[in-house]
């Protein structure tokens, strides 16, 4: 095909193969907004290159619009496989680490997952998350401040994570308690929290669907390592979505969705105080965690 018969192919509007982008993306009108424009014309031209390169079969092209719809049925208020699937392919930690570029010194950042929700039980420092008694007693201690180190007073630190059978409670609605392993604290005057939880497990991503089956299709296991979630905010200062790791997980290497930073890795101690572990109900020696968080202003992380 000679380029003027291709150029009349975009004009036109009739397609070919060999001009297929760029007829379908003169099909655009002049007066959409500039950043839809922007993400169709890469939709297109990426979608149009991946046909190009792997030059589906009819039947192929079937399974992959058959997976897609899967990947929506499979979805409810409690379930997001599309998230998943953003996650498994790695694309939920470049979106996060696009958005949160700054060597400002503010605490690295995570994915956010599927299983937070909006409306977490407020407590005071000291409550006890774990709801139904399940699992290995854990001390969160730890302190919000600036990068300065200074206390950032009335930051609030949004808390979630499995129990210890690696599942959250959306997970098992009436098997644990609603709302059981989150809550939202708030910092003291010195910028610090605590409060009672249990010892995270590692945990499979969900797996008993279309995604579950593209990983293990891929020779992947769907495993996280053992963490805790957390969102911290205070007024004046960026938000940070992170968790904390446990050193010592299987898994802490090959994170099936990728979210596992260095800094990330907490120290876990045991605490052997008798007198201590009376006073928080625990047994002794027990496990402890001190999660310390650093936030920064809009302005250092404009400047990141
Ligand atoms: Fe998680």
């Amino acid at each position: 095909m000679t380029d003027h018969h291709a150029a009349h192919d975009a004009a036109s509007g009739y397609f070919s193969e060999g001009k297929s982008e760029e007829v379908v993306l003169a099909r655009m009108a002049g007066d959409m907004s500039p950043r839809l424009q922007e993400v169709m014309t890469a939709v297109v031209r990426h979608l149009h290159a991946l046909v190009k390169e792997v030059e589906p079969t009819q039947q192929e092209w079937e399974t992959a619009i058959q997976f897609l719809t899967e990947t929506g049925h499979m979805c409810n208020d409690w379930r997001q496989e599309f998230i998943l699937l953003s996650d498994i392919l790695g694309a939920s930690m470049l979106v996060d680490a696009i958005n949160n570029r700054k060597p400002s010194g503010a605490t690295e950042t995570t994915v956010l997952g599927p299983f937070h929700v909006s409306d977490a039980p407020r407590y005071e420092s000291g409550a006890n998350i774990c709801l139904d008694g399940k699992g290995e007693p854990l001390l969160v201690t730890g302190r919000v401040t600036d990068t300065e180190g200074r206390p950032i007073a009335g930051a609030m630190l949004d808390v979630w994570q499995a129990n210890d059978e690696g599942f959250y409670d959306v997970q098992q609605k009436g098997i644990q308690p609603d709302m059981n392993l989150r809550g939202i604290f708030t910092t003291d005057g010195d910028g610090r929290y605590w409060f009672k939880s249990v010892r995270p497990k590692f945990y499979p991503i969900p797996d008993d669907g279309p995604v579950g089956k593209l990983l293990r299709q891929m020779g992947r296991h769907p495993y996280r390592p053992a963490h805790i979630h957390f969102i911290v905010g205070a007024e004046g200062y960026e938000p940070i979505t992170t968790h904390i790791f446990t050193p010592d997980c299987p898994y802490l290497h090959s994170d099936a969705v990728f979210g596992v930073k260095e800094d990330l890795i907490a120290d876990f101690t045991k605490i052997d105080d008798p007198r201590k572990a009376a006073d928080l109900g625990f047994p002794n020696p027990f496990d402890a965690v001190t999660c310390d968080f650093v936030l920064a202003t809009p302005q250092q992380r404009m400047k990141g």
